[in-house]
């Protein structure tokens, strides 16, 4: 639920009661994470760092989704709302995050060649991102498919692209990583196009957990793309899945 205080001591107490399987591997994870923290020098270069750890193991597992029916069903979910949305072949898509292309798979199959742009901080997601390519024969849409350092944009082209998509990106992300993406996405966005992202959302304080999992107000994340003169919409119609995060389209 929307208001749950994840970092709060009670809320973790209370958890590790009633799932005392889970505790080895989250005091596991909890070691890990302070390990790459020390190694590393920003948010950005340590999640990057997760996710080399994490897809070492499995990327459908780096990407949220252990199970391949999970992952399937998750990137369903993503196409088959933006399709509802009205993403047309001819549309020019940037998705922010990319990961392995759980729903990307299905975007580049939609869209004409050469039309999918997916970016992501990790190389070794990307590297499974190419496997998917291969297991889904989609060698001939010719996506990009690039690693980048930060969400700066400043080499992709001004007023390119209709659909900007960014799922289960910005629930990992500081305050500081996603202002930096409002501050620059106007540039990218063409007349008329939206960006859309999740949010892992409170109605309560907003925290963290393990520097992996943020938690927002709507009002907050509303706000700050308001100082970048970006108008920010709550989509209701996405709440009716069953999906833990919410979502906001901005418009330029
Ligand atoms: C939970 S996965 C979701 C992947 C994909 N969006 C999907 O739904 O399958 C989050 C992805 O976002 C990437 N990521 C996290 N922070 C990022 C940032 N600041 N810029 C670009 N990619 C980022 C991670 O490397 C990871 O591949």
């Amino acid at each position: 639920m929307a208001s749950k205080n994840r970092a709060s001591l009670t809320h973790k107490v209370r958890y590790a009661a009633r799932n005392p399987r889970r505790v080895p591997p989250y005091a596991r994870r909890l070691a890990r994470d302070a390990w790459l923290r020390m190694k590393t020098r920003d948010h950005v270069g340590y999640y990057r760092a997760v996710m080399r750890s994490d897809a070492s193991r499995t990327p459908f597992g780096a990407v949220g989704t252990p199970s391949e029916k999970r992952w399937l069903a998750l990137g369903e979910l993503q196409f088959d709302y933006l399709v509802k949305h009205g993403l047309k072949p001819g549309d020019r898509m940037l998705e922010i995050g990319c990961g392995n292309l759980r729903a990307g798979r299905l975007f580049i199959d939609h869209l004409d060649a050469g039309n999918y742009y997916g970016i992501d901080i990790s190389p070794d997601i990307l590297f499974a991102a190419e496997d998917t390519l291969v297991r889904y024969d989609l060698q001939d849409k010719l996506p990009h498919l690039t690693p980048v350092r930060d969400l700066q944009l400043e080499f992709l082209p001004a007023a390119h692209f209709n659909v900007v998509h960014a799922h289960s990106v910005f629930s990992h992300s500081p305050l500081d990583v996603i202002d930096e993406c409002f501050a620059n996405i106007g540039r990218v966005l063409a007349p008329g196009g939206f960006f859309d992202f999740t949010f892992n959302r409170t109605e309560g304080k907003e925290h963290q957990v393990l520097r992996e999992d943020f938690y927002y107000r709507t009002e907050t994340l509303v706000t700050l793309a308001a100082k970048h003169k970006l108008d920010a919409t709550f989509m209701e119609d996405w709440e009716a899945n069953d999906h833990k995060q919410s979502k906001i389209r901005v418009t330029a």
